[in-house]
């Protein structure tokens, strides 16, 4: 059975963007494949969490991994700071990237260029962690949204520079994204991704918002002048952006249903994007709740946690040897 890995960085609630372009497919292949999907804590703390928070928002993202349908029978669920191995790989990984490669990440170039004051170490060499959160259990594939997908391309070179001055040891992960939802967009600015540091609040949708606020945001969303419904996505980026959200959640494309609506209002459109937003909402916020009263999510953490680090010590043990760090 081919291996599949991903993780998301909860550093505040979930969004939609993380259940369209990420956590839906996570659910959808754990048939096909054995699926690892871990809770990505370090990779929070790169950029400051209230401590109250943070651990809130860790276990609302568990919640919301078993409620978006994720079977700890079928994938493993964990923390990242459970396998200590992530850290440690992650350390030695740094010691095979390089400073360029580094600086050519465009999420740390967009912080830098932002003129973000206080930027940490920890945030500048996060994509050695997620190479070693990648590269300690041998993936065959790595879903991911787009904004994440250059971050798994360095993953590769990392690999392939590791196995050729030491021996094969490290599988080099495919990125996996969907034609459709790899990129969701803000409410309030298509030119922006949907994100948790969204400026608008109506920019973005959280997998927890009030399903009434969250149809307000979809209702409110920046769309054009032009007044024709077509799926453009140069002239027309929000409007086809409020067409991808649906068409994801609804196993469509935003072209046939651009042709579904066309000659209709944006109201129209609208109504239905929020519908189809809202009834994925409540059937996930439904099962969220259920799964909290059930008191389950340390039991999942803990199973979980057994059956990564199985793997990871394995996978660390002969990267501490080839590299020569034992004295065995
Ligand atoms: P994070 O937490 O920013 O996002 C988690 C996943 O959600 C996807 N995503 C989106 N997809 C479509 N539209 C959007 N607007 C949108 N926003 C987010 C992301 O592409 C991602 O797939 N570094 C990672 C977490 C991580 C990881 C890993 C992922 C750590 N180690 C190893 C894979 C493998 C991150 O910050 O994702």
């Amino acid at each position: 059975m081919k291996r599949m890995l991903s993780g998301i960085k909860p550093t505040g609630s979930l969004t939609l963007g993380n259940y369209i372009g990420a956590l839906r497919h996570f659910v959808e292949y754990q048939d096909e494949y054995e699926v690892i999907a871990f809770i990505a804590n370090l990779h929070c703390i790169t950029v400051y969490q209230e401590p109250k928070e943070l651990r809130k928002n860790l276990k609302d993202a568990v919640a919301l991994y078993l409620a978006a349908g994720l079977d700890p029978q079928k994938a493993t669920i964990f923390l990242q700071t459970d396998v200590p191995e992530h850290a440690q790989l992650g350390y030695i990984l740094a010691c095979y990237t390089y400073l360029g490669e580094l600086n050519r990440m465009t999420q740390f170039k967009d912080k830098m260029a932002k003129g973000e004051q206080n930027l940490t170490a920890g945030l500048y060499s996060y994509p050695c962690l997620m190479a070693a959160d990648i590269l300690l259990y041998d993936p065959d594939y790595v879903p991911v949204g787009d904004d994440q997908k250059q971050h798994v391309e360095l993953t590769r070179d990392i690999a392939a520079r590791f196995n050729n001055k030491y021996s094969p040891t490290f599988k080099l992960p495919e990125p996996l994204s969907a034609k459709v939802g790899a990129r969701i967009m803000s409410l309030s600015d298509p030119s922006r991704k949907m994100s948790k540091s969204d400026p608008s609040n109506n920019g973005c949708i959280y997998l927890l918002d009030d399903p009434a606020v969250a149809k307000n945001k979809i209702m409110r969303a920046v769309t054009d002048s032009y007044g024709e419904i077509r799926a453009d996505k140069e002239k027309q980026p929000g409007l086809y952006n409020l067409l991808e959200i649906a068409a994801s959640l609804s196993d469509t494309t935003p072209e046939a249903l651009a042709l579904e609506f066309s000659g209709k209002g944006y109201g129209e459109l609208k109504k239905y994007v929020a519908e189809v937003v809202c009834s994925s909402l409540n059937s996930l916020q439904e099962r969220y709740r259920e799964i909290l009263a059930n008191n389950v999510i340390e039991d999942v953490l803990k199973e979980g946690a057994e059956k990564a680090h199985r793997i990871a010590y394995k996978k660390l043990a002969t990267v501490s040897r080839k590299v020569g760090l034992e004295i065995r």
